[in-house]
């Protein structure tokens, strides 16, 4: 008689902690694991009561081609690619090509028990996270890469980059619904500062369509960006604001006006700051003889009035 109440107040608990995590996931709750795993995947100290690493991390020097240093180095994008693809992808060239292996092949035949593992140095005692990331973190990693790594080498050609199977005109509605209000219409109201360089969305989702995707999907720790995993977004969603985006302006469309401008700044160059030295010299020597000018001026004017006195009473004499 009282296994059946026992059920009962078990199933109310359940369907309670259900409807719990199903509002957490609407409203956008941090603890939803994936979207941490992934977020951890991008910048993992950039999640809040996470320590940036110093140095190098120790697995760095085994390659040379990529010139990168400090935190940046202890970035799982860094060395397994925004692709998860890591030297079999996007990253098997180019600056940030590391010769480091494909994680997306590699965690399919892993277990989570096995990555949780292999991120605390079991196989490798350089690999070893659990300094910084608890087991929790890790774990929430080890999902990220168990259940949610999405293939878009099917949707991006190799070369030009471009989204080859994207529905730009839908992506074109979700953009400017979830997107615009931040970015601007144009994608141009926030800059990134990339290394040095100055780039809006049109610019990251022509340079760098898996960040873009990757972001666009599970969001940028530590900003209030929308989370389209957690907006409900299917894959092919992410890719259809790509292909939005590509269309969208990189900033690079205004530098012949730019390079106008300084053409026209050097050209007059040659005269132009010399003329702005010798007009200050000019302006110089002219309010210096000003100077000697009234005060000659003034000088004169007491000399004449002296004068003026002395023959005065000269007169009068
Ligand atoms: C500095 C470069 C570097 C960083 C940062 C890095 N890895 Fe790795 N990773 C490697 C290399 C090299 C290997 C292969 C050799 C080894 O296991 O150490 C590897 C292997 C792996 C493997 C496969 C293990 C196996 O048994 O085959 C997984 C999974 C993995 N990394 C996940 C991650 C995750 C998650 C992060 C971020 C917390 C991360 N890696 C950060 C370089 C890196
Ligand atoms: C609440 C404001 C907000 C909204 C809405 C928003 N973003 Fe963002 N987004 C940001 C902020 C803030 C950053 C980080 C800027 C930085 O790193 O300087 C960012 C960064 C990004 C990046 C990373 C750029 C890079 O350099 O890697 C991408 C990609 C991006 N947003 C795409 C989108 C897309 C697509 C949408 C719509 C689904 C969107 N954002 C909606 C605020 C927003």
């Amino acid at each position: 008689m009282r296994t059946p109440i026992r059920i009962l107040i078990l199933a109310t608990i359940v369907m309670l902690v259900g409807v719990g995590s199903a509002s957490a996931r609407i409203s956008n709750a941090p603890g939803d694991e994936i979207t941490n795993g992934a977020q951890l995947y991008d910048r993992w100290y950039a999640l809040p009561g996470i320590s940036t690493p110093d140095g190098n991390n120790p697995i760095w020097e085994r390659q040379a081609t990529n010139t990168r240093s400090g935190a940046d180095t202890w970035r799982c994008s860094e060395c397994h690619g925004w692709d998860y693809k890591g030297s079999e992808g996007m990253y098997a060239s180019g600056s940030h090509a590391t010769g480091f292996p494909n994680v997306m092949k590699l965690a399919t035949s892993m277990s989570n028990a096995e990555i949780v593992s292999h991120l605390k140095g079991s196989k490798d005692p350089s690999h070893d996270f659990s300094k910084y990331l608890d087991d929790t973190n890790l774990e929430k990693l080890a999902r990220f890469l168990k259940e949610d790594l999405i293939d878009d080498s099917s949707s991006v050609d190799p070369i030009t980059l471009k989204v080859t199977a994207g529905d730009a005109v839908h992506g074109k509605q979700l953009f400017e619904t979830t997107c615009a209000n931040c970015h601007g219409e144009d994608g141009k109201l926030l800059v990134f500062r990339t290394e040095g360089v100055n780039e809006y969305i049109g610019s990251v989702a022509k340079r760098d369509p898996y960040r873009f995707l990757h972001r666009t999907r599970f969001g940028v720790a530590g900003t209030e960006m929308p989370i389209g995993r957690e907006l409900g977004w299917k894959p092919s969603d992410g890719v259809d604001v790509l292909a939005y985006a590509q269309s969208l302006p990189t900033g690079t469309e205004k530098e012949p006006v730019a390079n106008a401008g300084a053409g026209s700044k050097s050209s007059p160059a040659m005269g132009g700051p010399q003329g702005g030295i010798l007009g200050g010299m000019l302006t110089g020597i002219s309010v210096l003889f000003g100077m000697f000018g009234m005060s000659a001026f003034f000088l004169f004017g007491l000399v004449v009035i002296g004068i003026l006195i002395v023959w005065a009473l000269r007169k009068r004499n």
